[in-house]
């Protein structure tokens, strides 16, 4: 079957109407009316070449990979693998160092597990920054009490920024891995990951960077940028949900025990004892998700045909525009104001809870997410319950901004 018309890649210049075009859901009506998708943070949508990709998998590819000889085990285990290396090479990592997981969160837990917890005695410390999401964050907790370790928070700006010089001074002899998001998916704040990847290797101390809210906005060169771990999801980059990677080091894949044990992760088996595979495979158990690598490798092309500097750029605008409507409507605060931060707009008004006007939004065609935005210490530290986040898109146009800034006066309309 060949690729439809409308699944053809975009055209290397940037071109929103064609961009829109390539997203069915978006002319989906909601509530009766236009969609404003705004909660992209939370997971974005899909362009019909991943939904290509997924389907033709199904339709003329699936079997088990790795194991059978047949021609359609050969066809899902060609495209599964040709899938690792377009992943491995959007992040200039190689084959090897790229571990499929079911997402951030399984990628965190891997890392926990099989290279930390082995490496942790009592006293020691993990240093986090106080606006991790909570998966960059309980994972630690958790093997932390096992060992009588301790997760360290680095505190955080009025403006949402990452206070180098503390998180500096918390760097210490008893530091033994170092987590950071790269974007803030509550705030949009970019922390400094390189400089503080410079800082952490001066000690001899790895690091794991969150990419989860980077990968669809940032370009990302795992080796220029040196980390040690690097962790995402397909889905908040127009892939399918459930499935995402680890990128760690080779060496460090090498020496890790395996996490889950099953098919595939093995070289021998028997009662007196098994053998691993080889990395990556040693550390992916069981039948993997086939089509969610072939959909995050087409959601990758996807991304790279337009190019991430113009991707970063239009969402810039955005966030200019999105900025200064939001100035418009009276007794609206935003929380995270750090420089150059990534398209999220987080607010909270006056006159009404986040929940009551994330509902009064949806009346109105506006979807964005309100809540805690699973980082619970951030909205402490801000001395908020929550916020409402509106979360920008490759596909987001003024009309979706208007939209929002029509919705907000209506909700001060109704509880000012
Ligand atoms: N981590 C996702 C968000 O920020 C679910 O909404």
């Amino acid at each position: 079957m060949n690729m439809p018309q409308h699944a053809a890649p975009i055209a290397a210049t940037f071109d929103l109407a064609k961009i829109r075009n390539d997203f069915p859901i978006l002319r989906e009506a909601v509530r009766g009316g236009r969609l404003a998708y705004l909660d992209n943070g939370a997971t974005t949508q899909k362009p019909e070449s991943v939904l290509y990709a997924l389907d033709d998998y199904y339709r003329h590819k699936n079997a088990n990979v790795h194991r059978a000889v047949h021609d359609l085990a050969e066809r899902a285990t060609t495209a599964y693998e040709a899938a690792r290396d377009r992943i491995a090479a959007f992040f200039n990592a190689s084959r090897e160092e790229i571990v499929f997981t079911r997402g951030t969160t399984e990628a965190i837990n891997l890392v926990a597990y099989s290279f930390l917890q082995p490496r942790l005695q009592a006293g020691d410390e993990i240093l986090v920054t106080g606006m991790e999401h909570h998966s960059n964050i309980v994972p630690w907790q958790l093997i932390a009490a096992r060992s009588g370790a301790h997760v360290v928070p680095a505190p955080v700006t009025d403006a949402g920024e990452l206070d180098l010089d503390a998180w500096r001074a918390l760097l210490n002899t008893r530091t033994k891995l170092v987590a950071v998001m790269q974007v803030s998916n509550t705030l949009g704040t970019i922390n400094p990951v390189a400089e503080m990847i410079v800082e952490a290797h001066a000690r001899g101390i790895p690091v794991l960077v969150d990419g989860a809210q980077a990968i669809a906005h940032l370009s990302v060169d795992v080796k220029n940028l040196d980390a040690d771990f690097y962790v995402c999801s397909a889905h908040k980059a127009y892939g399918p949900t459930g499935f995402g990677m680890l990128y760690a080091k080779r060496a460090y894949l090498e020496a890790m025990q395996p996490w889950h044990g099953g098919g595939d992760m093995i070289r021998t088996v028997s009662f007196e004892g098994s053998t691993w595979n080889d990395v990556p495979y040693k550390f992916e158990a069981g039948t993997p998700d086939i089509s969610g690598a072939i959909g995050f490798a087409a959601a990758l092309d996807y991304i790279a045909t337009i190019g991430l500097p113009a991707i970063a750029a239009h969402e810039h605008r955005l966030l200019e525009e999105g900025t200064q409507r939001l100035q418009n409507i009276k007794g609206l605060r935003v929380i995270g104001t750090a420089p150059g931060k990534a398209a999220i707009l987080s607010f909270v008004m006056d006159c009404a809870h986040p929940q009551d006007i994330g509902t009064i939004l949806d009346q109105e065609g506006v979807a964005v997410r309100a809540g805690h935005h699973c980082t619970m210490p951030l909205m402490q530290r801000f001395g908020i319950p929550a916020t409402v986040r509106a979360s920008m898109a490759v596909y987001n146009d003024s009309e979706d901004l208007e939209q929002l800034e029509r919705a907000l006066v209506k909700v001060g309309r109704l509880f000012g």
